[in-house]
């Protein structure tokens, strides 16, 4: 179906490319690169999505009134294609975020696609686009799929149209800091997210509001906010893009989600990864002083991967964490990037 579908929508010179698309593989970083094709799918708020289509990369038309736009009922995921030195394909757990997806747009009353449909057209967008998936160790495609309220509503409702759409670009780190350690600030007059909102899920009403947080931080030297809760201003809950975990006397802990923080695809992959190795793990309640005697701190998500933190600054004081491939986080993260090398054996079969 996949071949058929793209086999109407290739031009014949754009099919003879070759292997790679012609651009600089060693300097890829966070920014988007358009690529050849996405993938669009509709359908009508009485009814289940049913066939969708790969389509030539481009603009889309939206009614001024849609439900996205004027209530931002909209999610979005992040999952990464990557190549291996033998030349396969692949992606990491696609079918976590498929779920995710069911439960954001269930909290967001919107309707999902199944989990193989959005699988499968995770899988087409990738093929399509395979000439923009970087050569073995140069980084990722970074598939981006959408669920929006696309059609037209004035009053504060559902939306009576959803449009599932998929777009990918290839891309290197996530932060200009490259591999280096990230230095966090821990906001304490922002928040990203209460109880009984909608943190927990990946809604785009997540994102625009940490923008003020991490520009603040930014322009203050940091990578990113480190955010606290909303209640007690106390426990640390997650970066404006990541997850966070510490690691003290060998136990590796990270805040519960309890509805939130974003049950992040790469935090759970390092939970288990940590339980493997042995490490004792806890998802808790982490006061923001624990990480005062943290022996180790790092961040984890799609775009990010696992990403050492190397100072964190709360108050005007800045606390130092160790580094090193032999710590605690390099043998978490050379699990993680070794079971998608194909170095460690995949007994989840995630890949
Ligand atoms: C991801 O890690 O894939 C995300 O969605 C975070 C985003 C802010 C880039």
């Amino acid at each position: 179906q996949a071949a058929s579908s793209l086999q109407q929508l290739c031009e014949p010179s754009s099919c003879s490319d070759g292997e790679y698309a012609d651009i600089d593989w060693n300097n890829l970083g966070f920014g988007l690169t358009p690529t050849d094709y996405m993938y669009t799918m509709k359908c009508s708020k009485d009814e289940n999505f049913k066939q969708g289509q790969v389509r030539r990369y481009g603009n889309i038309e939206l009614s001024p009134s849609a439900g996205v736009l004027n209530y931002g009922q909209g999610l979005f995921e992040g999952i990464k294609a990557y190549r291996r030195e033998n030349g396969r394909l692949f992606l990491f757990r696609p079918d976590q975020n498929a779920i995710r997806m069911q439960i954001g747009a269930e909290r967001m009353c919107m309707i999902s696609p199944s989990i193989e449909q959005f699988v499968h057209a995770v899988k087409e967008t990738a093929l399509a686009n395979r000439r923009w998936i970087p050569p073995p160790g140069k980084g990722s495609l970074y598939i981006r799929p959408l669920l929006i309220g696309s059609g037209a509503i004035l009053g504060l409702a559902p939306s009576p149209e959803y449009t599932f759409l998929i777009y990918a670009s290839p891309v290197g780190n996530y932060f200009k800091e490259g591999t280096a350690p990230l230095n966090l600030y821990v906001e304490d007059e922002f928040h990203r997210a209460s109880r009984g909102g909608a943190g927990g899920v990946k809604s785009i009403t997540n994102y625009a509001p940490a923008l003020k947080a991490q520009s603040k931080a930014q322009n203050g030297g940091f990578s990113d906010v480190l955010y606290l809760d909303a209640v007690n201003k106390r426990n640390i809950e997650e970066a404006s893009s990541c997850n966070i975990f510490m690691v003290k006397d060998n136990v590796v802990s990270t805040p519960a989600t309890a509805g939130t923080i974003l049950e992040g695809i790469t935090r759970r992959s390092i939970i288990d990864i940590a339980r493997d190795l042995g490490y004792q793990v806890e998802e808790r309640s982490i006061p923001v002083e624990e990480l005062i005697d943290a022996e180790e701190v790092f961040c984890t998500g799609t775009a990010v991967g696992v990403a050492p933190v190397g100072s964190i600054t709360y108050q005007g004081k800045r606390v130092e964490y160790e580094m090193g491939t032999q710590l605690v986080c390099g043998k978490l993260h050379s699990t993680f990037a070794g079971i998608q090398r194909g170095t460690v054996e995949d007994k989840r079969g995630w890949i």
